[in-house]
């Protein structure tokens, strides 16, 4: 039995040995299980001991556990090397560069409708407007009835709707809010309210079937037309440049009385005539007037107390001419070599 320890010794000590070089820790592993495991010829010279006769089984047993002890401490050693040296190697392979550049997320950009409408919204807000918002999709109600254009009004036809069914519709105009606005607030009011509307016009350089306008409404005791004059010759002058004329055109709207459309001169040309102007030297930019009686009355506000202008901007013209862009349908391709010109 003695014999059958030293061997077993030895041979350990040899497998260990040519184990040394190997910093694998699975071979390392392995060969614990096989040398040292439960299925191990140690465990079995273990489990030999009880052939033995009593008084040599102790002896016999201390030295098996010895070799099996002094075997198990060589590897552990082993191992210790093993890890220690892979540790190495990984730092050596997955050295970072610290001084390295970093890599440079892409970087975005307004869209230019957003770029005018931001500007729009500070000159506004300036002269104490609020922002509110209304809803895209809109009763017949709130687009057209308490906005002076019932049913059968001639006046709908200006105005190619797209209808969801008999009462809900796509909003055609911002116009839209000023009825929300005024049924839920007292005078004074000044608000503007941006936003998308719809009509079922044909694509091409200068309309789309989606557009923005920018309402503006101002409710108060005493406000005349000379309000409406003054703040929209601010806006435009702030927008344009203080050069720009303004030219204030008699109009019709169903919801103003009087109304008025209102022309800018051309920043392009300057008013001699250009091709972005269609060579007349003045770009029409909104419709306004001032607020029907009928409309106030309707919000429950009272004609004879109060007064107001209201005012419809068209938000894709007003950025064509500013980056003297030709067509209209460059604003909602979002092709990224046109949009990154603006970022
Ligand atoms: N809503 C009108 C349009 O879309 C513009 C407008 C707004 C006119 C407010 C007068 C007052 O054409």
């Amino acid at each position: 039995m003695r014999e059958a320890l030293d061997k077993l010794f030895r041979e350990a000590k040899e497998a260990l040995e040519k184990l040394a070089a190997n910093v694998d820790r699975k071979k390392l592993e392995e060969f614990r299980v096989q040398m040292l495991g439960k299925k191990s010829r140690f465990t079995e010279l273990l489990h030999s001991l009880g052939k033995m006769p009593p008084e040599e089984r102790r002896e016999m047993g201390q030295m098996i556990n010895r070799a099996r002890q002094e075997i198990e401490t060589a590897l552990e050693a082993r191992i210790t090397a093993a890890n220690a040296a892979s540790r190495q190697e990984k730092l050596q392979t997955e050295r970072i560069d610290i001084t390295m550049p970093g890599r440079q997320a892409p970087k975005g950009g307004l869209h230019p409708l957003n770029v005018v409408l931001a500007d729009f919204i500070d000159i506004f807000q300036s002269m104490g407007f609020d922002v509110v918002d209304g809803p895209e999709i809109e009763t017949d109600y709130y687009n057209f009835e308490a906005l002076n254009v019932p049913a059968d009004h001639p006046a709908r036809d200006m105005q190619d709707t797209f209808y969801i069914t008999d009462t809900l519709l796509l909003r055609t105009q911002t116009s839209a809010a000023q009825i929300r606005v005024m049924e839920t607030r007292r005078p004074p009011i000044r608000m503007i309210c941006p936003g998308r509307v719809f009509r079922a016009d044909e694509v091409d350089a200068t309309h789309s079937p989606v557009f923005h306008q920018v309402e503006g409404l101002v409710v108060d005791k005493g406000v005349t037309m000379c309000d409406l004059k003054g703040v929209l010759e601010q806006f435009a002058h702030e927008i344009y440049g203080p050069e720009t004329k303004v030219r204030f055109r008699p109009s019709f709207f169903p919801f103003t009385e009087p109304s008025v459309e209102v022309d800018v001169s051309c920043a392009a040309c300057g008013g001699a005539g250009c091709r972005i102007c269609k060579g007349v030297g003045w770009i029409e930019i909104l419709g306004a007037g001032m607020v029907h009686p009928r409309v106030l009355a309707g919000c429950g506000i009272d004609p004879e107390e109060y007064a107001g202008f209201a005012f419809g901007i068209g938000l894709d013209r007003l950025t064509t001419t500013r980056y003297k862009i030709s067509d209209i349908r460059l604003l909602f391709e979002n092709d990224k070599r046109f949009l990154e010109q603006f970022s």
